[in-house]
């Protein structure tokens, strides 16, 4: 890659920032639609990062970031303007830099809809959802949008109850029996991140008619039970990259080259589409 004076810059802030695949994608996708510009990590601790993102407003060809986890909460506070969608979400995972000004979006939501659209039509679905955390917010606001049936279970109780009142959705009483009846599991917890997480329930309970989406990427032992079984499955990966895709046409104004920005994780070795979701683009 040869990078002249003139060229863009976008990135990913995080703390750590170091297992992040967006630069992967987010570069393929400004090479393929030949836009001069390049896309950096950046691990910036949390005691700084406003002060730091506020003192970017002055880098005049900085275009873009995204943000990800544990800045994007704090960082709504730097935003002069935020959309809806990052209101009521109450995080931003996107920034845009104009004019000394910083725009906030959270294009999670749209990533995880998108995603999901893959594998299952959610209109009127039971979805069982578990986890009441910050990346749950995101997935039961686009649930919603979706029109989905809701039951939330989370391990600390309190806070199902909180986000459930907060989104106008039901509560599970009981892990097992939110099972029987869900058609859809979607998983929001950190849990299968590392291998040595104990599964969530008994993943024998779920039934091959059941579709399962993790927003984990990677193929978690949730994935890999539901799979077994016989289910539709979908991993975090397209999500990701959904997301990303986003964010890059309120960066750009251009759609984002989907395909080319899966293809180019599949390159790397991570397993981008699952065996029985549809290819979509
Ligand atoms: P994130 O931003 O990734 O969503 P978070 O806000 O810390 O992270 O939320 C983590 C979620 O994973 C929470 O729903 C958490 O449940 P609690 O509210 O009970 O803490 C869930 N979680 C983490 N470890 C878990 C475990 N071992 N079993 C079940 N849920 C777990």
């Amino acid at each position: 890659m040869i990078l002249k004076g003139s060229a863009h810059i976008f990135g990913v802030v995080g703390y750590p920032v170091k297992h992040s695949l967006s630069p992967v994608f987010q570069n393929k996708a400004l090479e393929h639609l030949g836009i001069e510009g390049v896309y950096i990590p950046l691990e910036i601790p949390p005691e700084e990062v406003k002060e730091v993102i506020l003192g970017l407003r002055s880098v005049e060809n900085l275009v873009g970031l995204n943000i990800t986890v544990p800045h994007k909460e704090i960082l709504m506070e730097v935003c002069d303007t935020l959309e809806d969608h990052a209101k009521t979400i109450g995080s931003v995972n996107t920034l845009k830099f104009s004019e000394g000004r910083i725009e906030g979006y959270n294009t999670d939501w749209i990533g995880f809809l998108k995603s999901a659209e893959e594998v299952v039509d959610l209109k009127g679905k039971r979805v069982l959802m578990l986890g009441a955390g910050g990346a749950g917010r995101a997935v039961i606001y686009a649930l919603k949008q979706a029109e989905a049936e809701v039951v939330l279970w989370n391990r600390t109780k309190e806070k199902a109850v909180a986000l459930a009142e907060e989104f106008g959705v039901e509560v599970a009483e009981d892990i097992k029996s939110a099972l029987e009846t869900a058609e859809v599991i979607v998983n929001t917890t950190s849990v299968g991140l590392k291998a040595e997480d104990p599964p969530i329930f008994d993943y024998s309970l779920i039934r091959e008619d059941q579709v399962v989406i993790d927003i984990i990427y990677k193929e978690t032992p949730l994935i890999k039970s539901a799979r077994e079984k016989g289910c539709k499955v979908q991993t975090g990966f397209p999500m990701l990259v959904y997301q990303g895709a986003e964010s890059f046409k309120i960066w750009t104004g251009c759609e984002a080259p989907v395909k080319i920005m899966k293809l180019s994780l599949k390159e790397y070795g991570y397993p981008i589409d699952s065996p029985k979701s549809l290819q979509r683009t």
